[in-house]
């Protein structure tokens, strides 16, 4: 007897011991479908920009974002999130290229849009700060602060041009009081009843953003702490989610994911509504860094990352590998 007494009775390594026998139990299957690709299409310029923070990630001309989302399409991908990055002179106060029919995000809705059709899903960030020249998510008051009512006034506006253009869903991230009902209205006193709103619910005032600021050219000096959330809190993660439902959210979505998977899983138990998950830039980014010098194997933590987003309760994951991973699984 190799055993002292009775132990172990049990013996959990019984279902661990072959590739087939884990493939059986294995709880959380990651499909293409659960994965949405942000994408990034820069103005103005006629060769793709690659993102030094992002490796492997580039700011799209509209040529090569049409190409990024009939290869996400093919790979099973199941939507695309664009950000679109105005040339610097056209960046304003108020923002103004985010609601003009011919701002950039709007043209590369219309393109991807004529591209893929209803096949993919097509997503818009609905925010201010790609096309503010101080980089905030909203409007500044006369004292230099966000000013929530005003910037809501905005975002209603943004709303329309772009489902004008052919958002099938907004994506509003700029956590604004209020934000998901004035969309929604917007959206539906425009004829827009069928666009829906992926609601930035849990939105964080992460570190982890930074290669985003990059990606977009942001010029936001200081921070966002007076809009997005503490990240040492959680259950106001619960009084924004209530919210964002009663204002008329279709999807809800928590961000960063990694770093936040206790709150996609309060999230996840508290809804009837799918639930996603953004893994953001830094994420991406610490994970290239890595494996770049060598320090972990790049394919298995990309996996891993995804896996523990969808087990903590995430039915879609937005993901800079997106079609990557599709393609593997
Ligand atoms: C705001 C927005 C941000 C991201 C998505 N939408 C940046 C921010 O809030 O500062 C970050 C995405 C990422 O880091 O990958 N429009």
């Amino acid at each position: 007897m190799s055993t002292y007494g009775s132990f172990p009775g049990s013996r959990p390594r019984r279902l661990r011991t072959s590739p087939a026998m884990r493939r059986m139990v294995a709880e959380t299957r990651l499909h293409p479908a659960d994965l949405i690709l942000p994408a990034f299409v820069r103005e103005g310029i006629s060769e793709p920009v690659p993102i030094d923070a992002m490796p492997g990630v580039v700011q799209h001309t509209r040529d090569t974002l049409k190409k990024a989302a009939v290869e996400a399409l093919e790979a099973g991908v199941s939507g695309i999130m664009l950000f679109g990055v105005p040339e610097e002179a056209k960046k304003d106060a108020l923002g103004t290229a985010g609601t003009d029919p011919d701002g950039i995000l709007q043209v590369a809705l219309r393109d991807v849009r004529a591209e893929v059709g209803d096949d993919l899903v097509v997503m818009s960030d609905l925010c201010l700060d790609e096309t503010t020249d101080h980089g905030h998510c909203g409007v500044l008051d006369d004292r230099g602060r966000v000013d929530n009512d005003a910037t809501l006034e905005r975002y209603a506006e943004m709303a329309q041009v772009q489902a004008d253009a052919g958002a099938h869903v907004v994506g509003p991230s700029g956590m604004m009081d209020g934000q998901i009902g004035v969309i929604r209205d917007a959206l539906d006193q425009t004829g827009h009843e069928d666009v829906a709103v992926l609601a930035y619910t849990a939105k964080y005032s992460s570190a982890f953003y930074g290669p985003f600021r990059e990606a977009v050219g942001s010029s936001l000096k200081g921070d966002r702490k007076t809009y997005q959330q503490d990240p040492a809190n959680s259950r106001e993660s619960l009084r924004e989610l209530a919210l964002d439902l009663e204002e008329g959210a279709d999807m809800v979505m928590v961000k960063p994911a990694g770093p936040y998977l206790d709150i996609v899983a309060k999230v996840a138990d508290h809804v009837d509504v799918p639930v996603a998950a953004y893994q953001i830039s830094g994420e991406y980014a610490m994970i290239e860094a890595a494996a770049q010098r060598g320090w972990i194997d790049r394919d298995k933590a990309i996996m891993e990352s995804l896996t523990g987003i969808k087990r903590a309760g995430a039915n879609l994951i937005l993901t800079y590998w997106a079609t990557e991973v599709a393609r593997q699984l």
